[in-house]
């Protein structure tokens, strides 16, 4: 039986040929995959991240794997001169950069009135002066050089809503969705493009060990919470990303794509928790409350 389309490749092979992508936090989770998959499409890819040993290894791993060109590069994002470190050493080994993924984060559960002041600091940090850093840096390269390139950025779906127990990042990742829609405008003369994935709960070892521990399993039940039912598979989201960063999305930018499975509206239907009403409830609700003809 062929695999399911929605874990299966989109795009033509080839799509990325000849274009350098760099994707921050590439090391783990779904930056590793985001990068596998644009490797599989033709791309040169570099990934970076803080742990220098884990990005040497997804490096070798990935470069092994697809018999294409990865370079690992130890990259803090809240340093300004790291990513700028980065960049460089990117278009040295592949002449030019076309595409960059804003992916690397930071996140906990916590109460906020437990925070400190520096866990606030720390998590925005990361993700909004960390995205906005190496959009920045790549953003002034591009319009220098004269070079058509695609920024994606990765959010989340309480961007929007907001969310108690992470505010850090949901006011860093409100703040990512913003400067996607902001520099869409802006930038659109110099022919870069930027987008934006919210992505809804997709297993990784770096969210679920920081945000789903076990002893709150009843709280994310997937049937309850997602009118889909289950969690995103990696491969659907990795071939969202290719295609908005690919030429197949030309016409695109400043757009913010969700993907996951109706959870967020689910949450915010007034209604909505009657999903948990049983067909013998209804049966009873509506004798009693339908009026009689
Ligand atoms: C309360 C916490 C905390 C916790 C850290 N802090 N963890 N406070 N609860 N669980 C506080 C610390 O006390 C400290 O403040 C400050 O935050 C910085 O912590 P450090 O450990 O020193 O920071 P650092 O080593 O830089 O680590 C950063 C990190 C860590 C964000 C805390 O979790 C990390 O490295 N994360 C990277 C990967 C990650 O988070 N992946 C998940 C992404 S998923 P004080 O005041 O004591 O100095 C995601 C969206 C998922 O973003 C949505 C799912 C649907
Ligand atoms: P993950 O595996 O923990 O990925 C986060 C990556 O960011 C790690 O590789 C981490 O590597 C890197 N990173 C953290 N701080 C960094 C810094 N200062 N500089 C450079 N790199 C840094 O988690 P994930 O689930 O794949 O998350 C990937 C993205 O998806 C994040 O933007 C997250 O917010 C978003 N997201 C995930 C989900 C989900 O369900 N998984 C849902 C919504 C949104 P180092 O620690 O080595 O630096």
């Amino acid at each position: 039986m062929p695999a399911p389309l929605h874990t299966s490749s989109m795009l033509k092979e080839g799509t990325f040929d000849g274009q350098t992508v760099v994707i921050t936090g590439g090391g783990t989770g779904l930056g590793r995959s985001m990068g596998e998959y644009l490797l599989k499409l033709g791309a040169n890819l570099v990934i970076g991240g803080r742990r220098q040993e884990v990005i040497e290894a997804t490096a070798a791993e990935l470069a092994q794997a697809s018999g294409g060109q990865v370079l690992g590069v130890q990259c803090d994002v809240r340093q300004p001169e790291h990513v700028e470190a980065m960049l460089a050493a990117a278009v040295k080994k592949f002449g030019r950069v076309t595409g960059l993924v804003n992916n690397a984060a930071g996140n906990f559960i916590c109460p906020t009135e437990r925070l400190s002041y520096n866990a606030f600091n720390t998590v925005v940090d990361i993700v909004l002066k960390g995205s906005y850093n190496c959009t920045l840096a790549f953003g002034k390269y591009w319009i220098k050089e004269k070079i058509p390139a695609s920024i994606l950025n990765i959010s989340t779906t309480y961007a929007w809503t907001g969310s108690g127990y992470v505010v850090p990042s949901a006011v860093a990742k409100a703040g990512v969705l913003i400067m996607t829609r902001s520099l869409a405008s802006e930038w659109g003369k110099y022919r870069i493009r930027i987008n934006c994935i919210a992505p809804g709960p997709f297993p990784t070892e770096g969210a679920w060990s920081r945000l789903m521990p076990p002893q709150l399993e009843e709280t994310f039940d997937v049937k309850k919470k997602i009118p889909l039912q289950r969690n995103g598979e990696h491969q659907e989201l990795a071939n969202l990303a290719a295609y908005l960063l690919s030429d197949y999305a030309a016409y695109i930018t400043g757009d913010v794509i969700t993907i996951d499975g109706g959870e967020w509206l689910r949450g915010a239907g007034e209604f909505n928790g009657l999903e948990q009403v049983t067909h013998e409830e209804w049966d009873l609700l509506q004798a009693a409350m339908k009026p009689k003809k």
